[in-house]
């Protein structure tokens, strides 16, 4: 990544989110992007393959909702460093209940998933082994969470890009450390 000496001074000087919280953002972020995606192309596959990729989606979802269970327990039982000082007023005000926000549609949104997975007759295919709940095709049902998933995911796609975008904004414009507290550090840097 690009950063200035005076940058990574900064982040250095100041404190970092640990590994294991860098690691669970990093490998959500991109988990929640293929989810997302598969998401969107759900109608562009062929009927013959529909099952296979709706499966695939299902799957990593359920995935991105253990990882982001365990993640919330770090989170309650590691308090983040404070922001950098200079970091502005609206930042301050807003970086919490957008994370907040983030937090909440990934716990929600794959449960709505589900929700419609089982009440579409789908069964969970892990290669292993399946999991069938027996739960017969009902559209009153599915039709609903169908949407109220696919807005819920729109929204987690849609402000997650806004956060990154701040991201990059306080990396490339205000240069106050705010990215480096989120990326891994190199191993020299890293606190003990
Ligand atoms: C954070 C995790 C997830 C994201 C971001 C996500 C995203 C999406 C998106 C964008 C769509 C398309 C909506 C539309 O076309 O309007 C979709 C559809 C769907 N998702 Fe998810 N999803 C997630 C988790 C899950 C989980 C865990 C399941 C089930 C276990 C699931 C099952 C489904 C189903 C069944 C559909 C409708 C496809 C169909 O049967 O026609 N999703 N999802
Ligand atoms: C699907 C994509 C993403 C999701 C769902 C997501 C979610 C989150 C969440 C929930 C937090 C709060 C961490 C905590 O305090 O517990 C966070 C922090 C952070 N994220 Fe993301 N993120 C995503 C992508 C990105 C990207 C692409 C960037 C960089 C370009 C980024 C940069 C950051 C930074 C710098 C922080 C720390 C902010 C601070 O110091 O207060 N995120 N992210």
């Amino acid at each position: 990544m690009l950063t200035t000496d005076r940058q990574q001074t900064r982040a250095s000087a100041l404190g970092r989110y640990g590994p294991v919280a860098i690691g669970f953002h990093w490998i959500m972020a991109v988990l929640i992007v293929v989810v997302g995606v598969l998401g969107l192309l759900h109608d562009s596959w062929p009927k013959s393959t529909q099952k296979f990729w709706i499966n695939i989606h299902a799957l990593i979802g359920l995935l991105v909702w253990f990882l982001v269970m365990a993640r919330l327990w770090w989170r309650i039982t590691h308090v983040p460093p404070d922001l950098p000082p200079d970091v502005g007023e609206f930042s301050r005000r807003w970086s919490y209940p957008v994370h907040l926000l983030l937090y909440l549609l990934i716990l929600v949104t794959p449960i709505l998933g589900i929700v419609t997975f089982i009440w579409h007759g789908r069964v969970f295919n892990f290669g292993l082994f399946q999991v069938d709940f027996g739960v017969r095709s009902n559209r009153a049902i599915f039709h609903p969470t169908e949407d109220i998933h696919g807005y819920l995911a729109y929204t987690l796609l849609g402000l997650a890009s806004l956060h990154a975008l701040a991201a990059l904004w306080h990396h490339f414009l205000r240069r106050d450390g705010v990215l480096q507290r989120m990326w891994p550090a190199p191993r020299t840097s890293r606190e003990p």
